[in-house]
């Protein structure tokens, strides 16, 4: 348990790395039963995540980017395939593997240590971890709010004590599910590397959903393209540009297009 390890001097907090989950999902296929039938919403999904990579799913509206992140997180067994975690296989969710949501969904009534500090008092270890509830809460920028309760954060701030919440535990994987998706465009763009400097400081890996190309490719290391439901894998396309990295990058445009051109969309680019 180092992945917080905060250096006591200097403005930056500085992280230790930690080894992150290697995920990997073989022969994937889920469905939903319906009163009528069946939906099925993933259809042979095989991918990995390597230790401490950053790996964004991409994928049009409802076609099974969040159940797929649910299967990885443990809250749900697929129909057909393996998920593994560190070759051991994914049967129940675990603190090492923690979701972040588009909602921040904090108690109104808890400030926002308390808040960060949930998973911490949930696992029964709060009295002895108290420290890592102020390294996580410095490590998103939000030490001087502590005391501060939901409704006194902007929409950015209440996401970074959600992000905080998560950090606590020290995942070895952090699943993202659109978590800036209902930022404004300038907090989103903000947030965006903020979120790829936290991943850089640590050593987890990353997932992150989202149906935001640009937000996929700058922050992400690999993009799996997803098609629509059910959602096979189209294509997977890596960006090895170094961090930080520049939205006007030519590279950044041309994997754009090449996503669309994978997705069919690229008719009017
Ligand atoms: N528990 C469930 N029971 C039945 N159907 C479900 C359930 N969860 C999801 N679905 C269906 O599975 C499909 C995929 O849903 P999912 O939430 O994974 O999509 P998504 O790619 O995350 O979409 P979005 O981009 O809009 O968040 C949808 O048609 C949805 O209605
Ligand atoms: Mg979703």
């Amino acid at each position: 348990m180092v992945g917080l390890a905060l250096a006591r001097a200097g403005a930056e907090p500085h992280v230790t790395a930690r080894s992150g989950a290697r995920i990997v999902a073989r022969g994937v296929s889920h469905c939903f039963p319906l009163k009528t039938g069946t939906l099925p919403v993933l259809e042979r999904i095989d991918l990995t995540v390597e230790p401490g990579e950053f790996v964004a799913l991409l994928g049009p509206s409802g076609c099974g980017k969040s159940t797929l992140l649910r299967l990885i997180a443990g809250l749900e067994r697929a129909d057909v395939g393996q998920l593994t975690h560190d070759d051991l296989p994914i049967v129940r969710p675990e603190p090492s593997r923690i979701v972040v949501f588009q909602d921040p969904t904090l108690f109104p009534w808890r400030t926002v240590w308390e808040n960060a500090s949930l998973g911490l008092q949930a696992r029964g270890v709060l009295r002895s971890q108290r420290h890592r509830v102020d390294e996580a809460l410095a490590l998103v920028g939000l030490g001087e709010f502590a005391t501060a309760l939901p409704h006194q954060l902007s929409g950015g701030m209440a996401q970074r004590v959600a992000l905080a919440r998560a950090l606590v535990n020290d995942p070895a994987l952090l699943l993202m599910d659109e978590p800036l998706g209902k930022l404004d465009s300038l907090t989103r763009l903000a947030m965006q590397s903020e979120l790829v400097g936290l991943w850089r400081r640590t050593g987890f890996s990353a997932l992150l959903v989202t149906h935001d190309i640009e937000e996929a490719f700058f922050m992400a290391q690999r993009v799996i393209v997803l098609s629509n439901r059910p959602a096979r894998i189209v294509t997977e396309l890596r960006n090895d540009l170094p961090y930080p990295r520049h939205r006007g990058d030519p590279a950044l445009n041309s994997l754009r297009h090449r996503t669309l051109q994978a997705l069919g969309l690229d008719g009017t680019w």
